[in-house]
């Protein structure tokens, strides 16, 4: 945290101090900072307040560099839009029922999302809320924890102004996630798993009497949350540097056993492993790799049950399943041949080897991954066919064996290939 911004009195924040934090270039990269004004000018053009919200203000107060930008009208976010790819290009796409739109800037993948100030409605615990256009305090108070809920003003004269009726900034001061009302849970349990991220990523504590509100009532409507929704939220958590912190955290507060009854707790000694940048030619992805790591212990039967509930996509299922079954067969696989080892392995996701040979280190799983899966015969099957051999069955085993034999150290050159082709034919 920038300490100096908060020395006298924590809770306001001088304007100076934020032109000063959104002009420092480690925070905002600059052009981020002109799109900002470009909007504010069209805002003002059109008449609307316009402010960004959430986590821009949150990180931003805390000295920490800013990823995405959401910006709130009250007014028309489409119309804003509109004017916005009007004016500077680029692509917008309107969702009409929720008054948003996401403006895709012009030259990059980069966008921002619109929109219009709301209240919301929970009607049902746990389901989406109704939509109403609103006035910025309203949209501040759907909001999720205090240190959430602050809105910084980007057009006219305001620029640079903090809106902060929910205290925010003393929340960021005392270092505590708090809910803004007891309901919170309720009306949507994704935000246990949100509470958990924040004070894993900030070092901040739950105010107990948030925590207090992750009851048993909380936790049914946990349970009956979408796969979907479910998933997303532990990818997020599987995204963050204390991941493992932040699973023992949402365990402890019953909602791994709310998803699932065989959700397991994630073994310390595996998660380290999340840590590790992948140094080998391996696709490289971070939920991948944390839910293969999570799972490993599991039954194949356990696993399908997972990835049912959690809407798993079948790459995803493949990956932990495959990482799971290795870790099973590893005894029955010690001391095979080379080419034993490479047919068993083939057909397994690498990303899933790879994590089986950190927790086991079985250095033929390296060699696998390094060099044994790249091993072929210099010959082929048109050599073959040259050879007036006719495609088919005998084709492929003449092919395995030389492979074989290659993975095996029997062959070291082509001629002593060619001898054993010749010994084959
Ligand atoms: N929000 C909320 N309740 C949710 C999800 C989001 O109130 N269940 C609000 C919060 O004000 C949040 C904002 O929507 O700040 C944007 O949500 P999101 O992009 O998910 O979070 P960020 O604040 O950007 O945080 P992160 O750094 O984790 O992405």
């Amino acid at each position: 945290m920038n300490q100096a911004l908060y020395k006298g009195k924590i809770d306001f924040m001088q304007k100076d101090d934020v032109l000063r934090l959104l002009r420092d270039p480690n925070l905002l990269p600059s052009e981020k900072l002109t799109l900002l004004s470009n909007i504010a000018t069209q805002a003002e053009t059109l008449g609307v307040p316009c402010y960004v919200v959430g986590g821009f203000v949150r990180d931003l107060l805390l000295g920490k560099p800013i990823n995405d930008l959401d910006v709130v009208v009250e007014g028309d976010a489409i119309n804003l839009g509109r004017k916005l790819v009007e004016v500077y290009g680029g692509k917008l796409t309107p969702h009409f029922k929720f008054h948003t739109a996401i403006w895709h800037l012009p030259n990059s993948t980069d966008f921002v999302d619109l929109i219009t100030a709301r209240k919301e409605i929970y009607e049902m615990p746990g389901a989406l809320p109704k939509v109403t256009p609103s006035t910025i305090e309203d949209d501040l108070r759907r909001r999720d924890f205090t240190i959430n809920a602050m809105a910084l003003r980007l057009d006219g004269e305001g620029f640079g102004e903090i809106l902060d009726p929910l205290d925010g900034q003393a929340d960021l001061e005392r270092r505590v996630i708090r809910v803004l009302h007891p309901r919170s849970f309720m009306d949507d349990p994704t935000r246990i798993f949100r509470a958990i991220r924040y004070e894993g990523r900030y070092s901040f504590n739950i105010e107990p009497l948030t925590l207090g509100l992750v009851d048993s009532e909380a936790l049914k409507v946990l349970h009956m949350l979408s796969g979907e929704r479910l998933r997303h939220e532990l990818d997020l958590i599987l995204e963050e540097e204390r991941a493992f912190q932040m699973v023992v955290r949402v365990a402890s507060a019953g909602v791994l056993t709310s998803i699932h009854p065989k959700m397991p707790k994630f073994n310390q000694e595996y998660a380290d492993y999340l840590e590790m940048d992948i140094q080998l030619d391996v696709p490289a992805d971070r939920r991948s790799m944390g839910f293969i790591l999570w799972f490993l212990d599991l039954t194949e039967e356990e696993i399908f049950s997972l990835a049912n509930r959690l809407d798993f996509s079948n790459q995803l299922s493949l990956d932990v399943w495959a990482g799971a079954q290795l870790m099973r067969s590893l005894p029955h696989l010690v001391g095979a041949k080379p080419s034993e080892w490479t047919y068993a392995l083939e057909k397994l996701p690498l990303l899933s080897i790879y994590a089986v040979y950190l927790i086991s280190r079985e250095n033929a799983l390296l060699s696998y991954i390094s060099f044994w899966r790249h091993v072929k015969p210099r010959t082929n099957g048109n050599d073959l066919k040259a050879m007036g051999l006719l495609p088919g069955p005998r084709f492929s085993e003449i092919l395995l064996k030389l492979r074989s034999a290659w993975l095996d150290g029997e062959v070291t050159n082509e001629s002593q290939e060619k001898e054993l082709l010749a010994k084959l034919l």
